[in-house]
């Protein structure tokens, strides 16, 4: 592993791309100080360059090098959640390069808990740029060999499985406005209890400014189908399917756990498309609608579904 590490700091400081557990999902890094880096983790995602990425940051003191200001809010959000699956929009400072934000003069910044990606950045002396280390608009990676399987020629590091299992929580600031750009495994209520007695409003909103929340994205190869089920006895009527969806169709039951449940999520996406079925279909309970710890699974399923049955906008 020390071997490894070595050749991943390496191939980052020429100006490489490495996979790097994270512990939301596996990330495609390099080094937010090489240009060339930065354009191939685009070109091996073949991500359009209008998507911005985030930097990985191995201390709250350097992240605040790379930022313009640093609201109070940030101090709370960052004692209690960093490192972990917290990302921060604030005003980027000029060494953050405009390849790594996509011209906005906004950069999203997180400092991740899994220790192979802090003792990488740590070593490297240098943040990392890192989105998910999958093509773009597919399912993210949450072990070192789907990382391995879709990219063969690149350096993973491996770190084991995600323990959240979906991507970070995204949220940005406006006075004592708190917006929730992605929601994640960090939901709203249990950020409102955080500031319990302030004066601080919290909402989810689509990002205005964030072209990477695309209606479609996290795909699995094989159709996903999801139901909203009114009870444990109703099923899908087949049907509502096109014929060739109907040929061979596997279900996937959410464990009743989120947490769980976000571990799981892309790995059965993988597993379904290496099994080979004609369609995915995943009922999901509509208590789970309003319930606050579902908000991000459900974001991604309705990202990831191609046919949605029932599930308002
Ligand atoms: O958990 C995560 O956040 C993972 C791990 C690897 O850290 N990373 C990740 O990166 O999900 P990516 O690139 O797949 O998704 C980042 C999202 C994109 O949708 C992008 O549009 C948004 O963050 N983003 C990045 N910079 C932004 C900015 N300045 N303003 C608004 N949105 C931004
Ligand atoms: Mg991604």
């Amino acid at each position: 592993m020390k071997d490894k590490l070595k050749d991943a700091i390496e191939i980052l400081k020429n100006h490489g791309v490495v996979g790097m557990p994270t512990e939301t999902v596996y990330g495609l890094a390099a080094s937010i100080d090489s240009e060339d880096g930065i354009k191939k983790i685009f070109s091996t995602k073949e991500r359009p360059f209008f998507d911005p990425l985030i930097v990985h940051v191995s201390s709250i003191d350097q992240a605040k090098t790379y930022v313009k200001s640093w609201p109070n809010l940030c101090d709370q959000l960052a004692q209690k959640y960093w490192p972990g699956p917290l990302t921060f929009i604030l005003p980027k400072n000029d060494n953050v390069s405009d390849m790594i934000t996509s011209g906005l003069d906004t950069v999203g910044i997180r400092l991740p808990k899994h220790p192979i990606a802090q003792e990488l950045i740590n070593k490297l002396g240098t943040p990392v740029a890192a989105p998910s280390a999958n093509k773009f608009k597919k399912t993210s990676p949450t072990k070192a060999t789907h990382v391995q399987n879709e990219f063969p020629e690149v350096h993973v590091l491996e770190g084991g499985d995600s323990e959240i299992g979906i991507e970070s929580t995204i949220i940005g600031f406006e006075e004592n406005m708190i917006k929730i750009y992605r929601p994640g495994m960090i939901g709203k209520d249990e950020l409102q209890e955080l500031f319990e007695g302030q004066d601080v409003e919290i909402e989810y909103v689509e990002s205005p400014v964030a072209p990477g929340h695309l209606k479609h994205h996290y795909m699995p190869k094989t159709p996903l189908v999801t139901f909203i089920q009114k009870d444990e006895s109703h099923s899908l009527d087949l049907n509502l399917l096109p014929d060739e969806l109907k040929e061979s169709p596997s279900y996937w039951h959410m464990p009743t756990d989120a947490n769980l449940c976000a571990r799981e999520l892309y790995s059965k996406f993988k597993e379904f498309d290496t099994a080979g079925c004609s369609a995915i279909i995943i009922p999901i309970p509509d208590s789970y609608l309003e319930a606050d710890q579902w908000k991000g699974i459900l974001n991604r399923l309705k990202k990831a579904a191609s046919i949605k049955i029932d599930l308002p906008k």
